[in-house]
């Protein structure tokens, strides 16, 4: 048995694009560990909404059907992170769902981990 998957490409700052297989149900931040996505202090708090390392920016489009809203402690956390947008999320609270087939996403170009003195 294999896991259902979508591909989901992640475009870099640089403009370098990974597209991967993401299992569905997984977040984005599990997507970014299993498929060894190399991303510069991404997820430094392993998914526990105390960084905003796995800032994510999506479009429109995509941010407005994604399947979940962000709760407060991840709206209070993207307050932190390095180049917010309006569709900005937290990678690891983000669940990929099978309609997210072909999702692009952009990793902001810096991060700011909130765990940390700037
Ligand atoms: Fe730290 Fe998502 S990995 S908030």
């Amino acid at each position: 048995w294999k896991k259902e998957t979508v591909s989901v490409t992640f475009v870099c700052s640089d403009g370098t694009k990974l597209k991967v297989d993401a299992a569905v149900g997984d977040n984005l931040l599990d997507v970014v560990i299993d498929n060894d996505v190399d991303l510069d202090g991404f997820g430094a708090c392993e998914g526990t909404l105390a960084c905003s390392t796995c800032h994510l920016v999506f479009d429109k489009a995509d941010y407005d059907r994604l399947p979940s809203e962000p709760c407060d402690e991840e709206l209070d956390m993207l307050d932190l992170a390095y180049g917010i947008t309006d569709t900005s999320r937290l990678g690891c609270q983000v669940i990929v769902s099978k309609d997210m087939e072909g999702l692009v996403v952009s990793v902001p170009a810096g991060v700011a981990d909130a765990r940390e003195p700037s």
